[in-house]
């Protein structure tokens, strides 16, 4: 079972994202967008270093409010949620450059405000969803302007029912998928096309003639299909001039009447037509009605045996090498057969200042000055290697990125595009740095409003560059973590103090051994001691396998909001040179589950034990009802009980917790997780997660504290077996053979009926039947009552005269793995109980 961990995006407290992340993974550099409809920004943020690797939760489409939801480059995998189709109001959906597969989801269809639509770059498969009956599909799309849905697994034939005469799209990219069958002459109907790219599938021909429609049609791409036959249908072509001139050479070669119906060259508007890599044959004539713009035709590997001289003036590049007709030596296409090497090499050149020599990781900006640039890679899908090595391109790709950047107040010194390339999917692919100004680096807000800036411009991209997609690099140099940008109330760190890694290194001898006091798949904890003589303990994620910045985030934000005596505090985090960590008060006894095995050496009487569960009980109260946000743990377990110097509980890791979202709905629906045996069934049945999942799992760890069994031990489930022996006829209910004799059985016992009650109340079937943890809180200080304990005091009288003393040592490991890391998803048969 993988290491599953959960991300919460917080938008102002307002609205949740849940995206599953796994812990282990490369880092990215993820691009986040999401823009509430009233263009409030609430979090726009480019996590440098950030590693999500997750599923995208179906919980996405309570989001109702979305404008632009744009999450690029973060490693998501897993089918895109139908329930995308329910945010109504969405114009930019964009989640390029992922993982994502299976089919793209016809409720897509129902996003009828939807601009623009990116999928480019995923693992997408089957066909492309078009409406059938009450079924939604992208046909419905009127609004769109961008089908962008290039590089995946699309196969089948392209419906014909995807186009029709009421959509305004002006980017059709389908290419590098496995599309079959002949292009759909209801193509032809979306007269506001641009650019079609249907090129790297299996397409076959004949082309249809209405392609001749498309009046705007700028450029098309057809290379890398199956194409077959003669470029021109004879019988369509309608001047009569261009007819005579051809009739004599079509009576020489009869055979020229061929499949593919087109006089392509004749669209008004077409600068560009890239055919290479098909089986086209026959004759070559690009006609002499051909459009006043055409700039380029690149028809290299086909079979043209027969050339038709250009006629007129115009200045062409004909690309024809690959073809037969190369072959003649006599040929006049002979001129067409070379390509001319273009030079490609880019970069932008130093500003009127002399070279200097930098340092690691530091670049020199073309004013000569050393810095930590924000590294991007921008992906042109129409520009050809002919643009390549056009510097007249990127001199206005400069200017325009300038120009957007300082409109954006951004602080920004100067900017490079460098290694212009082609890359195999037939993008031009280009680096841009961008450079700081006044320091040598970006702090992390600056990084969230450069991808943002960047982000937004493909949404309307300038024509001269065509569409286009970007790809950011991490940017582990933002030092300042600056938690969230923008306006809106967005949540802040209150008490959590920054550390730096050499700080941290000091504390803890160098991360020595010593120094270890727990490890898991996330990396180490390590005790240490601050110079005011405190003791921290810091949970440091290994640098191949960290949680995501996200979720590291998440984490800091949610702990740095909790005060209260029985919850751990985060006392800072250090995100700095690469490194993950969290910085939390050491709490020196351990976990209760240490405890209760015996392996830490703490002995816990009755007393003791209802001092542990009032503890832990006051710190989910404070979690439920007091925390703003409330706050529903859901991994309640022993080995998140931590004991301090007083034996008093302390709530751990957060790192599962859930805000809930608002007060309207109750409950928060979610992928289902928390720990074999303490899971809520009714949460697993429902997957809607509510207070009374923890009650529950805190009712399994009431049972827990008395027996010191796991809650499933030897396939045995402690609900079942307390509930089986469980006689209230008998004195202590007839517990005894059960309980754990460390207890201190003999002695009275004084109030267990009423626990042994109570802790059967919180793990009913049904949510509603248990009580809330104030209702615990009060119910367990009764019994404490009872049991002759003043529940408000800060010791306990020990019932019991001996006393373990703690062996100190490496099996002291208050963080151990499980104190952090997610462990089952699944309940086990035997929660089914009955
Ligand atoms: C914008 O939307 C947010 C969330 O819906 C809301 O809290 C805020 O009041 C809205 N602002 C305006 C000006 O409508
Ligand atoms: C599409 O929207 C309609 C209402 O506008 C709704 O009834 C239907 O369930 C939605 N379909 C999908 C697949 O989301
Ligand atoms: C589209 O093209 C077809 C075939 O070339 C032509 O018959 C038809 O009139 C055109 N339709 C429009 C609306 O221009
Ligand atoms: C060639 O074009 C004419 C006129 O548009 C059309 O009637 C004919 O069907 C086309 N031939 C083929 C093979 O598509
Ligand atoms: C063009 O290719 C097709 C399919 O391979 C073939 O049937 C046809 O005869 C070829 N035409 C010419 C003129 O070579
Ligand atoms: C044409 O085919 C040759 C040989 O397979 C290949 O090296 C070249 O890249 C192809 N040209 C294009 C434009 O794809
Ligand atoms: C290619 O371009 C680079 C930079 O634009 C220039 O320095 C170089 O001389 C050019 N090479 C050729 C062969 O034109
Ligand atoms: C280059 O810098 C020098 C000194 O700063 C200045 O005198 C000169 O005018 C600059 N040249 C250009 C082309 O900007
Ligand atoms: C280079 O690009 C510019 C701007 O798009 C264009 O005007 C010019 O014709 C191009 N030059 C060549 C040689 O293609
Ligand atoms: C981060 O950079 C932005 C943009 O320059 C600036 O407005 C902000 O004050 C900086 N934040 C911090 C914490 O330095
Ligand atoms: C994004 O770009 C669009 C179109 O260029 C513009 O209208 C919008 O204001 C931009 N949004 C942001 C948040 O910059
Ligand atoms: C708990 O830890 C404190 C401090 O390390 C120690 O003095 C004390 O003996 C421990 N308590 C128990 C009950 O072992």
């Amino acid at each position: 079972m993988g290491q599953m961990r959960h991300v919460l995006l917080l938008l102002a407290f307002i609205q949740i994202v849940v995206i599953a992340a796994e812990t282990d993974g490369r880092d990215r550099g993820c691009t986040f967008r999401l823009i509430v409809i009233n263009l409030t920004v609430y979090n726009l943020r480019m996590l440098t270093g950030t590693n999500l690797m997750g599923q995208l939760s179906g919980d996405i489409g309570s989001l109702t409010e979305l404008e632009t939801l744009s999450l690029t480059n973060c490693g998501l995998y897993g089918p895109i949620p139908g329930a995308i189709g329910s945010l109504q109001q969405l114009i930019f959906l964009d989640l390029n450059s992922n993982k994502f597969s299976g089919k793209i989801p016809n409720s897509i269809g129902n996003l009828s405000n939807l601009y623009y639509l990116d999928f480019t770059g995923n693992q997408l498969d089957g066909s492309i969803p078009v409406s059938v009956g009450t079924l939604p599909g992208l046909d419905m799309l009127h609004q769109a302007k961008h089908f962008h849905l290039g590089m995946n697994q699309l196969s089948g034939t392209i419906p014909p029912e995807l186009f029709n005469s009421d959509m305004s799209l002006i980017h059709v990219l389908l290419d590098n998928n496995k599309l079959t069958g002949s292009i759909p002459s209801t193509l032809g109907l979306v007269k506001s096309l641009e650019v079609v790219r249907l090129d790297r599938n299996s397409l076959s021909s004949p082309l249809p003639t209405t392609l001749l429609n498309l009046t705007n049609v700028l450029e098309l791409y057809l290379s890398n299909n199956l194409l077959t036959g003669p470029m021109l249908n004879l019988t369509a072509m309608n001047l009569l001039s261009y007819l005579l001139a051809f009739y004599v050479r079509m009576m020489e070669h009869t055979h020229l009447q061929g499949p593919i119906p087109v006089n392509l060259f004749s669209i008004p508007d077409l600068q560009k037509v890239v055919l290479s890599n098909n089986q086209l044959n026959g004759t070559l004539n690009i006609g002499t009605t051909y459009s006043n713009e055409l700039q380029y035709i690149d028809l290299q590997n086909n079979s043209f045996t027969i050339f038709q001289p250009i006629t007129g003036g115009q200045s062409i590049t004909l690309l024809l090498d690959g073809n037969p007709i190369c072959e003649n030596t006599n040929s006049v296409a002979r001129s067409y057969c070379t390509v001319a090497p273009s030079n490609s090499s880019y970069s932008t050149p130093p500003n009127n200042c002399s070279q200097v020599s930098c340092g690691s990781n530091q670049v020199a900006s073309p004013h000569c000055k050393c810095a930590y640039p924000y590294t991007v890679s921008i992906f042109f899908m129409t520009l050809s290697s002919l643009d390549l090595g056009n510097s007249s391109y990127y001199s206005a790709l400069e200017e325009l990125l300038i120009q957007k950047f300082q409109s954006s107040e951004l602080p920004v010194d100067s900017i490079s595009l460098s290694n212009p390339t082609m890359e195999s999917a037939g993008y031009l692919e280009l680096t841009l740095e961008v450079f700081p100004s006044g320091e040598d680096h970006f702090n992390q807000t600056a990084i969230s409003m450069l991808g943002s800036v960047l982000v937004n411009m493909t949404f309307d991209p300038p024509a001269a560059f065509g569409p286009f997609y970007i790809i950011s690099q991490p940017y582990p140099y933002a030092a300042n973590w600056d938690p969230v940008l923008g306006s809106g109330g967005a949540p802040q760190l209150k008490a959590a103090k920054q550390f730096f890694f050499e700080e941290l290194k000091k504390y803890t001898n160098s991360f020595s051994e010593a120094n270890a006091i727990g490890s898991g798949g996330y990396g180490k904890v390590y005790k240490g001691t601050l110079s005011s003589g405190q003791m921290i303990a810091i949970k440091r994620a290994r640098k191949d396998s960290t949680q995501g910045g996200l979720e590291f985030k998440t984490e800091i934000e949610l702990l740095s909001r909790v005060h209260h005596r029985n919850l751990v505090t985060l006392l800072g985090f250090c995100f700095d040179q690469g490194e993950q960590m969290l910085v939390y008060e050491y709490i020196p006894n351990g976990t209760l589950m240490d405890s209760l095995s015996g392996k830490s050496g703490i002995r816990l009487d009755w007393m003791r034990r209802l001092k542990v569960a009032i503890g832990a009980a006051r710190g989910l109260v404070y979690l439920h009802e007091d925390a703003n946000p409330p706050i529903i743990h859901r991994d309640i377990k022993s080995n998140n009980i931590l004991l301090d110097e007083s034996l008093n509980a302390k709530v751990a890791d957060f790192g599962l917790s859930k805000i809930k979202v608002d007060s309207k709905r109750s409950y928060v629906s979610t992928q289902v997780k928390g720990t074999l045996g303490y899971m809520d069934p009714e949460y697993y049945m429902t997957q809607q997660l509510t207070e009374k999942s923890d009650v529950y799992s805190f009712g399994v760890l009431m049972l827990e504290l008395i027996t010191a069994r796991k809650p499933i031990e030897r396939g045995k489930f402690i609900v079942r077996e307390v509930r089986n022996v469980m006689d209230k006829t008998k004195v202590l209910y007839n517990l005894q053979e059960i309980l754990d004799p460390a207890i201190g059985l003999g002695k009275t016992l004084e109030g267990l009926e009423k626990y042994a009650d109570l802790a059967m109340r919180c793990v009913e079937e049904a949510g509603a039947d248990r009580p809330t943890m104030g209702e615990v809180v009060k119910e367990i200080e009764d019994i404490m009552q009872l049991a002759g304990m003043n529940p408000n005091a800060e010791s306990v009288p020990t019932s019991s005269s001996t006393f373990d003393e703690v062996s100190k040592g490496s099996s002291h490991l208050p963080y151990s793995e499980d104190a952090f890391g997610y462990s089952g998803s699944f309940p086990p048969s035997t929660v089914k109980s009955k």
